[in-house]
């Protein structure tokens, strides 16, 4: 069992320069980070795991220890698959601990021995979310910063 791994599960439809931020920050932290296209029941899903999955290998060619999984069940199923102790998630608001230590603490509950670390999104992009990224573009909006 890998001490040295982690997995940042999410939805990522899109992926935004915040998840990647996380991700590049994971990179420098752990050996290997797996990124996991996980399914949200309450997102309506706009691109399909692959494009998604698609999306994020070209964002992150460069990196040497991440890899991009698609997985359709639980995180802690998907974690126990990889042999990986440690979920990742960002936080960018108090909202997102409020919400994100529920989902931690469901996760704990079904695998005890899983922590879930928080890194705090980067100042200049707490703002940024997919949901806004697609609403945006949807309007025909810049959406490149
Ligand atoms: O990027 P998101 O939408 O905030 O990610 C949420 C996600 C996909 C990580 C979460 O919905 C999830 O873990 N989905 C898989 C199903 C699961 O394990 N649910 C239990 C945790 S509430």
């Amino acid at each position: 069992m890998s001490k040295k791994a982690c997995l940042y599960p999410g939805s990522f439809d899109p992926v935004t320069k915040g998840h990647l931020d996380l991700i590049r920050r994971a990179c420098a932290l752990y050996d290997t980070v797996y990124v996991g296209i996980l399914y949200n029941p309450d997102k309506t899903g706009l691109f399909t795991p692959e494009e998604r999955k698609t999306l994020l290998e070209k964002e992150l060619e460069d990196l040497g220890n991440v890899k991009v999984v698609v997985w359709d069940g639980l995180t802690v199923d998907l974690m126990k698959k990889l042999r990986v102790k440690v979920a990742l998630r960002g936080v960018r608001n108090s909202a997102d601990v409020e919400s994100e230590t529920a989902m931690a603490w469901l996760n704990r509950t079904l695998y005890p021995e899983m922590e879930t670390v928080f890194l705090p999104a980067d100042a200049g992009l707490a703002h940024v979310s997919s949901s806004a990224v697609w609403q945006i573009a949807s309007f025909g909006g810049d959406v490149s910063a």
